[in-house]
């Protein structure tokens, strides 16, 4: 196929996310979590909350209106210098291909934005390709929570050090 006949290659851009990406919202965690799902109220308070934010990847592949692709959510506390990821999603027909990465970097980058110094998480310890994100990017595992999830399944905790906040 010509450079002129082929179709553009989609772009995926990150933005915080707003009341109208609710539905998005509540369809990716649907399809990105068999269990302990975030309800559509947890979902509009992470957006609407002055200590959260919550981040969406959205594909334009310019032929039809953006699609939400993924999703991150970062909680902070009053005097801490730690925040939380909460929760980090990649719509499954995305997964793969780096999405999870860049949505990551940016929960660093706004943990930081917020004068963070650390960012924590916890992860599903059968969650291979979770695990494998957060180590491959410097994530250090720091403890285990016993039958956290849902289906008594434990949870592993890691943390990263953002350096100077
Ligand atoms: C975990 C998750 C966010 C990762 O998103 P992603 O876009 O796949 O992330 P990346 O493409 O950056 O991949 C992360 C790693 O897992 C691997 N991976 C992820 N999904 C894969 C798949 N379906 N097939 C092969 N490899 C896969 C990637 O190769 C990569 O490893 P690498 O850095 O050695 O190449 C995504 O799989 C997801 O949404 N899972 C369901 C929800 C979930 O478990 N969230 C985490 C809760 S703590």
């Amino acid at each position: 196929m010509s450079a002129a006949t082929a179709a553009p290659s989609p772009i995926v851009s990150l933005r915080e996310a707003d009341r109208d990406d609710l539905d998005a919202l509540l369809a990716l965690e649907h399809a990105a979590f068999a269990s302990d799902r975030a309800e559509r109220r947890a979902i509009r308070h992470a957006i609407a909350s002055p200590t959260m934010t919550l981040l969406v990847a959205l594909l334009d592949d310019a032929s039809a209106d953006p699609v939400l692709v993924g999703a991150a959510t970062i909680e902070r506390r009053r005097n801490s210098r730690s925040a939380r990821l909460s929760s980090i999603a990649v719509s499954p027909a995305r997964a793969g291909f780096g999405l999870g990465g860049r949505l990551l970097e940016a929960a660093e980058a706004d943990a930081r934005r917020h004068g963070c110094s650390r960012l924590r998480l916890e992860v599903r310890a059968d969650n291979w390709a979770g695990i494998r994100l957060y180590e491959r990017r410097g994530y250090r595992r720091f403890a285990v929570l016993p039958a956290y999830y849902e289906d008594g399944m434990e949870a592993w905790r890691y943390e990263k050090d953002l350096g100077r906040a």
